[in-house]
């Protein structure tokens, strides 16, 4: 049997991605109208032999409960949430679990972050896990070099696919193939972890004894508990013939601002086209709106006829949309109205947001620029005629001038 293991971090993480994360836990957030976990999860599909997904993170309980039972009976498959009591890294969390995650047995274990946008290989990386014969395998991407440093970086055997070293986010440049974030293990990685956190406890014991290693070692103070998987299990076992990798050629991006969500969006409903064409909308601008390029529109939304949407926007439950109105690479998250010959362009819409008639919401669409797209709070107004152009706006916030590349608080 295989688990599935998904990592989706705290409150305290994931404070890049306000003001978004100030309503729905990121993990939630949704990208091409589904919930952000939702895509690795329904990935894991297509393993065989999955008895079980997890879900580890340390927020509330009742954040995730109303996704989980929805989920687990539309995947008629277990997924459960498991809550920390504080963040434990994130090796330390999966450890913490260790029992619950060991109940069916499994031979192997896929450990997921929650924040990476990708095809998600799991079939293929599991067989080449097998493959190699060690304890683990990770998917790994080549980058361009200037953006290599924001993630783990590493060298590879060409031959043998084994990991021969690993940095953690290095200051100076070692290889463009970087860590994606997905892990293929055998149930041996807690082992591993417990030596970690058993050196820790050793350590910590000695300073205690010796005030010459206390002088020696003086930040060296993790708890034993806080395991974190790249620093302290990838790196010092790379090159020991026990951990592999497993190159994608296709999409990955990791997903920490709101301006990369959009771009996730759009990867993500360009892949429904193979993996899900019922959920892309189509519409001929009769009976329904001119639809352009990918969209997803949520069942109960209303869209008038005479609207033109797409390509690259998600339309969320319960929104409206006016006669005229016209979409280009949005989100438009749950309960908004779009008035009557209103325009959005490279932006995320707020839940209950109400844009005005004749407004226009824009941006350049820089997705890694602070204010390349438009991000609209929840609850914002934008009045009759106002143009808001690469704006952040937060909460409950009334616009009725306009306003260009400014963070209204
Ligand atoms: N449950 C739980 N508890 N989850 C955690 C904790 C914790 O204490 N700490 C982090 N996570 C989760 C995050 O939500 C995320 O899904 C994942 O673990 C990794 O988060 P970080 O440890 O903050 O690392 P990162 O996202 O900056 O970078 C990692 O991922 C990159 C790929 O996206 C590294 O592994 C990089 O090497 C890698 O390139």
């Amino acid at each position: 049997k295989v688990v599935a293991v998904i990592m989706v971090g705290g409150p305290t993480k994931g404070t890049r991605f306000r003001p978004l994360s100030f309503n729905v836990p990121k993990p939630l957030f949704p990208l091409a109208g589904q919930p952000m976990i939702h895509h690795p999860i329904s990935a894991c599909k297509r393993i065989p032999n999955l008895a079980q997904i997890y879900l580890i993170g340390f927020y509330e309980e009742r954040e995730f409960a109303l996704y989980v039972s929805s989920i687990s009976s539309e995947m008629k498959l277990p997924v459960r949430y498991l809550k920390e009591e504080k963040p434990h890294g994130s090796a330390g969390g999966f450890h913490c679990f260790r029992d619950a995650i060991m109940e069916d047995n499994p031979s192997h274990i896929f450990l997921l972050n929650c924040d990476v946008c990708c095809s998600f290989p799991l079939p293929a990386m599991l067989d080449a896990h097998k493959r190699y014969g060690g304890m683990g395998t990770m998917l790994v991407i080549k980058v361009s070099p200037e953006s290599a440093s924001q993630f783990g970086e590493l060298v590879a055997d060409p031959v043998t696919n084994e990991l021969l070293h690993y940095t953690e986010k290095p200051e100076t440049f070692v290889s463009d193939l970087i860590n994606c974030g997905v892990y293929v293990f055998t149930p041996d990685i807690f082992r591993a972890i417990q030596n970690v956190s058993n050196n820790r406890e050793d350590r910590a014991n000695l300073r205690r004894v010796s005030s010459f290693e206390a002088l020696q070692f003086p930040t060296r103070t993790l708890p034993t508990d806080f395991v974190r998987l790249d620093q302290d299990i990838l790196s010092p076992l790379a090159g020991k013939k026990q951990l592999y990798t497993y190159q994608t050629m296709d999409f990955w991006q990791q997903i920490k601002t709101p301006g990369i969500s959009l771009k996730c969006s759009e990867l993500y409903l360009a892949q429904f086209r193979s993996t899900s064409p019922y959920l892309l909308a189509s519409g001929d601008g009769k009976k329904n709106a001119t639809i352009v390029g990918d969209v997803y529109i949520h069942p109960s939304a209303k869209v008038h006829p005479t609207a033109k949407i797409g390509p690259n926007v998600s339309v969320s439950a319960n929104v409206r949309v006016g006669a005229g109105v016209r979409l280009i690479s949005c989100i438009i998250l749950d309960d908004v109205e779009i008035k009557e010959n209103a325009i959005v362009i490279h932006s995320i819409i707020g839940w209950k947001s109400s844009i005005g008639r004749w407004s226009r919401v824009q941006a350049e669409g820089d997705y890694i620029a602070k204010l390349g797209i438009t991000i609209l709070g929840e609850a914002v107004t934008v009045e009759d005629e106002a143009v808001v152009i690469n704006s952040i706006v937060l909460p409950n916030k009334t616009l009725n001038v306009s306003v260009q590349d400014e963070i209204i608080l």
